[in-house]
């Protein structure tokens, strides 16, 4: 691990001469450079000696305020918070700990003061904490004693019940201990069925980062296949103690493989829907720590690939009586849908080509730079193919592909602008069907490694969210087609705090599911 510079030192006297470095509050790039060690190296170190996960060591926090300024609930299925929030005794400190605005978001909306609130993936206690400040009960655990002590640091602040006031609705509650313990998320036989008011956890991603130092039941040791399975066990459990009616909101994100991406966000979606939930709502929660210049958008360019810009909360509920088969209709139907070929509209000329998964665009133009951004991305040299979604009033007759006997293309463009009503389960599962046809008739036009990608959005139906864009990954299991990037679209200002239903955010996103032809 170590080079020249560090030839002459033990290995041992290396870790130490790199923990005194962590101890004056050296940054890990510098200490890279000193020692000629990867940042992971350093990271297993720190895991080692410390116990758990941690970024910097002695870091002892002053608390300056107790609450987020200017903090308003957010009403829209995009979730963006610049700053990660540094109020009461929230830092960065503990790796890959969540943002507090977001376990306060989710108490806010489906929790009242006084009610019991768990959280099986405690971590360094941001939910915990939040549940202090806003007069919920707690019942945290974690898998890692060390994870468990400094949680119970994080939270051992005073607070007065008169300093809690929220707002009109929530003012003058008690203030509750959160109750902290060490415990495996898989086995929670010590809580009561259909007690708990709200889950709102964070689970490891597979084995993207480790938490501890190789602990048996750590899941962030398993691999994606082990992890999901281990993970089903967590949604069994959290079916169980949870209250019907009630939900469950977890934080995930994908990964990638091979320049590929693993949808891991959509894959555990399906494990908690197997396990009995039903998806209320699906947030997006935007990343701001990607590099989108220099260095890195030169490399997106050249290798085609996208940087994780985007995680998941997937808010489950558990539903008061077992789900029947049979699903009530919704009031509208699309139409009789017909795919049409046609050339989209485009931005001549763009300044830069989006380079993370997310792509925010400004409302004047906002087709046109989509529609170019997707085609100067993914067409190559060998010119691309539009399929339009539309109804049969707005099209004279139904395109008959297999007909259509042109030269290979690189890419095939299917958008489908027109999902944003209330639509029924049966013109959703004739639009998914559709898709699924195209694809498999246009796949033989496609080169080889060019693209095939789908504008697709998620829609409510009576109260809970069809995921279309999941459903279509579940769906496109072709041996051809290699899922290469899910990107994130949305308008610009498209999530700021309009009037909403009390009830539900307002769905202010779609997807575009990238498909690489490999024969
Ligand atoms: C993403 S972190 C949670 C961070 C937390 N939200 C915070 O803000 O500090 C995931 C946590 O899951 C814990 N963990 C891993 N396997 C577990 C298991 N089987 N049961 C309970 N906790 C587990 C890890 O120790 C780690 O602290």
């Amino acid at each position: 691990m170590s080079n020249q510079k560090v030839s002459s030192k033990t290995e041992k006297e290396l870790q130490e001469a790199i923990l005194q470095e962590k101890v004056r509050g050296t940054p890990d790039l510098e200490i890279g450079q000193k020692y000629g060690v990867t940042f992971r190296y350093i990271e297993r170190l720190i895991t080692s000696s410390q116990g758990l996960n941690i970024s910097a060591l002695k870091v002892s926090k002053r608390i300056k305020m107790l609450y987020p300024k200017d903090f308003k609930e957010e009403q829209t299925t995009v979730w963006s918070f610049k700053q990660r929030g540094n109020w009461a005794t929230h830092s960065g400190e503990y790796r890959g700990n969540w943002s507090p605005y977001i376990p306060r978001n989710v108490l806010l909306k489906y929790s009242k003061p006084g009610e019991l609130v768990s959280d099986y993936f405690c971590g360094a206690g941001t939910t915990a904490v939040e549940c202090k400040l806003l007069g919920r009960k707690c019942i945290a655990f974690d898998i890692n004693d060390k994870a468990i002590e400094l949680a119970k640091r994080n939270t051992s602040f005073s607070v007065e019940s008169q300093q809690l006031v929220l707002n009109e609705e929530e003012s003058g509650f008690k203030v509750y201990e959160p109750e902290l313990l060490v415990g495996d998320a898989r086995n929670l036989s010590f809580i009561q069925d259909n007690s708990i008011d709200l889950i709102c956890a964070h689970p490891p991603y597979a084995n993207i980062i480790h938490y501890t130092d190789s602990k048996e039941s750590d899941l962030s040791f398993f691999d994606v296949d082990e992890y999901l399975k281990e993970m089903s066990k967590v949604a069994k459990e959290s079916f169980r103690v949870l209250k019907p009616s009630r939900q469950c909101a977890i934080l995930i994100g994908d990964t990638r493989r091979k320049k590929h991406v693993v949808p891991l966000g959509f894959k555990l979606i399906n494990v908690y829907l197997d396990a009995g939930f039903r998806l209320r709502e699906l947030v997006i929660k935007r990343q701001h720590n990607c590099k989108t210049t220099g260095f890195w958008y030169a490399s997106s360019i050249k290798y085609n690939f996208l940087l994780l810009a985007h995680e998941y909360l997937p808010i489950f509920e558990k539903p008061e009586a077992p789900l029947l088969s049979s699903v009530k209709e919704g009031e509208t139907a699309y139409g009789l849908l017909a795919p049409i070929l046609g050339k989209p509209p485009l931005k001549r000329k763009l300044d830069e080509l989006e380079t993370t998964t997310v792509w925010v665009l400004p409302e004047k133009d906002f087709g046109k730079r989509l529609n170019k951004n997707v085609i100067d991305r993914y067409s190559g040299r060998d010119g691309y193919s539009t399929i339009n979604f539309t109804s049969y009033s707005e099209s004279e007759n139904e395109t008959n592909f297999s007909k259509n006997r042109e030269k290979k293309k690189g890419l095939l463009f299917v958008r489908s602008p027109f999902l944003s009503n209330n639509p029924s389960q049966s013109a959703n599962e004739l639009y998914l069907q559709k898709v699924k046809e195209i694809i498999r008739q246009n796949l033989p036009k496609i080169t080889e490694g060019g693209c095939i990608v789908i504008q697709t959005q998620d829609v409510r139906i009576n109260g809970y969210i069809e995921p279309l864009a999941k459903r279509l990954v579940d769906i496109l299991t072709l041996d051809d087609l290699w899922l290469k990037e899910i990107v994130v679209i949305t308008q610009e200002g498209a999530n700021s705090n309009t009037q909403n239903s009390r009830d539900y955010l307002r769905i202010a996103h779609q997807y575009l599911l990238v498909y690489e032809v490999r024969k």
